[in-house]
């Protein structure tokens, strides 16, 4: 399946037919190819417009309903059909899957429940069709800092701008460090709108609403900043955010998103969704030890444990005491990615307000960043082992404070 799915709709009720209609107009990766009001007339529309997907609801006279399923199913094989009813009964979700019908969505649909069908369409569409394996539509990356300055807005918004560069990408970086963010200082931006705006119209959001909140730099990365005044409630809930990110992913082939450094619920939420944690850490004591809690952490929890990637910022710096043997070997696990010291290049890039790519595309740092959003995109789907795990086994957590530093 192509990345824009083409998708005909069945309702014989007009009022929850246009309710459809507006959803699917709302999402920019889906393309209604044609709405039908009458399920006798469904086959033969279905035969001509050969959609990717067929959006079936029962709810106006579920027997004709399930016949056209089974018949669309037969006739046109290909295409995937998604149900659609406001009963949930076990023998009506049967017999449509009974039918050929891929999905059982419940009406009232909710967008986040139609893009995660949709997802897992997609998916085994490509792993059937071998087209590109089992792809994701979109990588989530969030970026974690072990201590406070440790360079997490500087690696999302750098890395936000390195995976833009790539033609066919979209990328968003979201600022969810809501009391301290600076994303927007990085990309000299001045927002129209921002989280804030975002979290007053939950209710009734939809794709297009969102994507105007999000400010395009001219790297091409998208910006979601953090509120313009300081708060003392985040703006929206966990479940709220899942709902932003899980609009944001229908278009969007790239989020990274820069955490606060207090594990709030909102950042529980965001490693959550996400595909990495990226965990940025300088080679001193201060961070190793928080590194150290950290990771512990992450490995404790099962849904977050295989995502976890080290990333050590500021490598070479002076003044830190620990070499990066002595680190692997504090931390257990191995080092994702490494970016070298250049505290001139990257201040001058913030103070510009543009990306490295922009200020210094030859230094070090800059092709770093590059080869960090590289290797993320040959990581996406999987965790697999690097070659340097096994060197890295746990040998005891703070041995090198015994050991003394480099
Ligand atoms: N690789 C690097 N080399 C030198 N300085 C860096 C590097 N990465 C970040 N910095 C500097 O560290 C400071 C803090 O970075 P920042 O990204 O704001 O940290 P955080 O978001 O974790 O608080 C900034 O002044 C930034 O320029
Ligand atoms: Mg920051």
């Amino acid at each position: 399946m192509k990345n824009v799915t083409r998708l005909a709709l069945v309702d014989p009720n007009d009022v929850s037919r246009a309710a459809l209609k507006t959803l699917m107009l709302g999402i920019d990766t889906v393309w209604l190819d044609a709405e039908c009001s009458r399920y006798e007339f469904f086959t033969d529309v279905v035969l001509q417009s050969q959609p990717d997907l067929a959006l079936v609801s029962l709810d106006s006279n579920p027997q004709k309903a399930l016949e056209l399923i089974a018949r669309v199913h037969a006739e046109v094989p290909n295409c995937q059909i998604l149900v659609l009813s406001s009963s949930q009964e076990g023998s009506l979700i049967l017999q449509a899957i009974r039918g050929g019908a891929r999905e059982f969505l419940s009406q009232p649909l909710k967008l986040e429940d139609f893009l995660a069908a949709l997802d897992r369409v997609r998916q085994t569409a490509s792993t059937r069709s071998g087209e590109s394996g089992p792809t994701r539509n979109c990588q989530v990356i969030t970026v974690l800092g072990a201590s406070g300055g440790v360079g997490c807005t500087s690696l999302a918004i750098n890395l936000g701008c390195c995976l833009a560069q790539v033609p066919g990408r979209s990328v968003a970086v979201i600022d969810l460090d809501l009391a301290l963010g600076d994303a927007d200082v990085w990309l000299d931006i001045i927002p129209d709108y921002t989280i804030q705006d975002v979290a007053d119209n939950i209710s009734r959001l939809d794709y297009s609403l969102l994507k105007r909140s999000l400010t395009k730099h001219d790297c091409g990365a998208f910006l979601l900043p953090r509120p313009v005044e300081l708060a003392a409630q985040a703006p929206v809930t966990p479940d709220e955010f899942r709902r932003i990110i899980a609009l944001l992913k229908a278009t969007f082939t790239h989020l990274v998103i820069d955490l606060s450094k207090s594990f709030t619920p909102l950042d529980l939420a965001a490693m959550d969704v996400s595909d990495s944690i990226l965990m940025v850490t300088q080679l001193d004591l201060p961070c190793l030890r928080n590194a150290v809690r950290i990771t512990q952490f992450i490995q404790r929890t099962s849904d977050l444990k295989d995502k976890l990637k080290v990333v050590v910022n500021r490598l070479g710096l002076e003044d830190s005491q620990i070499s990066m043997n002595k680190a692997l070997e504090t931390l257990g696990c191995p080092v994702f990615a490494s970016i070298p010291n250049d505290y001139g290049t990257m201040v001058e890039a913030r103070n510009n307000g543009v990306p490295l790519l922009t200020q210094a595309p030859r230094a070090k740092v800059t092709k770093s960043v590059q080869q960090l959003a590289v290797l993320l995109d040959s990581h996406s789907g999987d965790s697999e082992e690097r070659p340097d795990d096994k060197k890295a086994a746990r040998r005891g957590l703070f041995s090198f404070l015994g050991s003394g530093a480099k």
